[in-house]
C-alpha cells in the first residue's frame, strides 16, 4: 500500500462542463416522449449511468418501454451528446481544475478518474488532461452505478491506496453518497443545499485553496 493520498475526480460537472450537454440531450428525449423534465429532475441523473438515467426519465412519465425501445433512446441520446462534445477543447475545463491537478502532481500525490461515463477517455483527450491521471475507471469498467461505491473502490485499488487515504471530488448527490459509503473523504463541487451529505463543499475549484489540499496530504 502506498502512503500517498489518492485524489479521485469525477468527470462530468467536476472537471469539464459537460453536465449541461447531458441535460440538453436527455431533455430532447424526454420531450419526444412527452415527459416534463426539469433541472430539478436532472439532479437525480447526475453521476448515474446512461441506462439508469433513461429508466428514471421513463419513470417520471410512467412509461414502460421494451428493451428495443430503450436501446433506441439510449443510442439517440448518446449520438446527440457526442455531437455536443465533438469539438470540445481546453476552454471547457472548469475554473480552477487545472491548478489543483498541477498542485497535486507537484506534491507527488496520486490522481484517478472515477466517472460513470463511457465517454470519459475521449473527453480527457480532447481537453488535454489525460496525462495527469495515474488511473482511469469509467462507465466501461464498472457494473454498479453510483451511489454504489464500485467506481471509487476500483480507482483506489488501482492506485494501491486505502479508502481512508482517498479523496473524492464530486458534483452529484449519488457520487457523494458513494464516496461516503466507501469511507473516503467526500468533497462536493456545487451547491451546499444539494450536496449537504458531502464532508466539505465548495462552489468551484476556484474556492479551494492549495493550503486545504496540503492539509489533506499531510493528514
Ligand atoms: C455521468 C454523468 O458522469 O455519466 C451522467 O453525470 C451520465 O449525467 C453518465 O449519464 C453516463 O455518461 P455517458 O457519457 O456514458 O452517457
Ligand atoms: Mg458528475
Amino acid at each position: 500500500m502506498t502512503n500517498k493520498k489518492a485524489f479521485i475526480f469525477d468527470l462530468d460537472g467536476v472537471i469539464v462542463d459537460t453536465a449541461k450537454y447531458h441535460f440538453i440531450a436527455w431533455q430532447k428525449i424526454a420531450s419526444h416522449l412527452g415527459i416534463e423534465f426539469t433541472p430539478e429532475h436532472n439532479e437525480e441523473l447526475k453521476g448515474v449511468s446512461r441506462i439508469r438515467s433513461l429508466e428514471i426519465i421513463l419513470g417520471l412519465g410512467n412509461i414502460v418501454a421494451s428493451q428495443e425501445d430503450k436501446n433506441y433512446w439510449l443510442t439517440q441520446k448518446n449520438e446527440d451528446y457526442l455531437s455536443y462534445i465533438e469539438n470540445m477543447n481546453e476552454s471547457e475545463i472548469l475554473p480552477g481544475v487545472r491548478a489543483i491537478l498541477e498542485f497535486i502532481k507537484e506534491k507527488n500525490q496520486l490522481i484517478a478518474l472515477g466517472s460513470a461515463s463511457k465517454n470519459a477517455r475521449p473527453i480527457l483527450e480532447k481537453v488535454k488532461l489525460l496525462h495527469f491521471f495515474d488511473a482511469i475507471v469509467d462507465g466501461n469498467d464498472v457494473t454498479n452505478a453510483k451511489p454504489d461505491p464500485e467506481v471509487f473502490l476500483r480507482a483506489a485499488q488501482l492506485l494501491n491506496s486505502t479508502n481512508e487515504n482517498s479523496i473524492v471530488f464530486e458534483d452529484s448527490v449519488a457520487g457523494i453518497q458513494a464516496a461516503n459509503i466507501a469511507n473516503m473523504l467526500s468533497i462536493g463541487i456545487g451547491e451546499t443545499k444539494t450536496l449537504h451529505e458531502a464532508q466539505f463543499c465548495f462552489p468551484s475549484f476556484l474556492h479551494i485553496d492549495t493550503s486545504f489540499i496540503d492539509t489533506i496530504i499531510k493528514k
